[in-house]
């Protein structure tokens, strides 16, 4: 696939998000208290927090579905809350997004769910549709199978639907929800590993919004953890594992043990 740089190279941040707040129900329920963070171009970068933390609000202001209170998100040298509705529409197409259960179209086939953005989005003749399609659900490592419904497909083989379907279009930014919640450990290593091989072929801007730690330490360039609408950790994985902050060790601590019950039942 041919993903080439953005116009604006010489900005080293694709998203800049800066001192933003949000409140929602008049104020009463502050839920993003002056959130800042850079999540730089072509690395991925896991946002991690206990449940309630503010994540999925601050995706959502990345995306242009929210705005803020205060401060501004800026992406790709946009300012997200200055775009116009005709605009905001152009601009999500830069997005691609894998969603929890991959959100797979159940009445269409695999090659059609796909297809779906090109036939949508783009006057792309049916041949050269074909063409990508197989090119990219090859490059996911899935080399048939392409009339088969989502009912009768793995946890796995849906991942790599929904990821060939995400990146499709090629986008500049892919954005990941909780790619690996809920499912098996098996299923959960080739989730990472179609994860690892994309940042690495694409080189995309990637974010991973996920309670999922050892996929973060093994695959982040970048970590940023989000406590009660604050930033209360950026840097690497390593400084992550290192971080002496109570919350974060008592977080890696809950979802090591959650880990390893999941595993004790995973075995009987
Ligand atoms: N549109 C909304 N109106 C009112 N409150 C909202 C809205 N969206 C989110 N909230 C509140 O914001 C807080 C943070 O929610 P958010 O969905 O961002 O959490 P999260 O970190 O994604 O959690 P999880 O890991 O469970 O997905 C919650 O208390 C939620 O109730
Ligand atoms: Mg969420």
């Amino acid at each position: 696939m041919n993903n080439k740089a953005p116009e604006s190279v010489e900005v080293p941040f694709e998203v800049r998000i800066d001192r933003v707040y949000k409140s929602f129900q008049e104020g009463r329920e502050q839920v993003l208290k002056g959130v800042s963070l850079d999540l730089p171009r072509g690395k991925l970068t896991y946002i991690l927090g206990s449940s309630g933390a503010g994540k999925s609000v601050l995706l959502k202001h990345i995306l242009g579905l929210l705005s803020p209170d205060r401060g501004h998100v800026w992406v790709s040298g946009q300012n997200v809350s200055e775009l116009s509705r005709s605009e905001l529409t152009q601009f999500r197409l830069r997005f691609g997004m894998l969603f929890q259960n991959s959100a797979l179209f159940d009445d269409m086939t695999v090659f059609e769910n796909v297809a779906f953005p090109l036939v949508e989005h783009t006057e792309m003749p049916r041949s050269k549709i074909r063409t990508q399609v197989e090119s990219t659900l090859n490059l996911l490592g899935m080399k048939g199978g392409y009339d088969k419904f989502p009912s009768e497909l793995s946890g796995g083989m849906r991942k790599r639907v929904g990821l060939a379907r995400a990146i499709i279009r090629e986008p500049s930014i892919l954005l990941y929800d909780e790619p690996t919640t809920g499912l098996d450990p098996i299923t959960r290593r080739t989730v990472d590993e179609l994860i690892d091989q994309l940042k690495r072929e694409l080189k995309l801007t990637s974010i991973v919004i996920s309670h999922d730690i050892p996929s973060a330490l093994l695959l982040a360039d970048h970590i940023a953890f989000l406590d009660q609408g604050r930033i209360l950790f950026s840097g690497t994985p390593e400084e992550f594992r290192q971080s002496p902050h109570p919350v974060i060790q008592s977080f890696i601590d809950a979802e090591r043990r959650f880990v390893e019950l999941f595993q004790d039942q995973g075995a009987r």
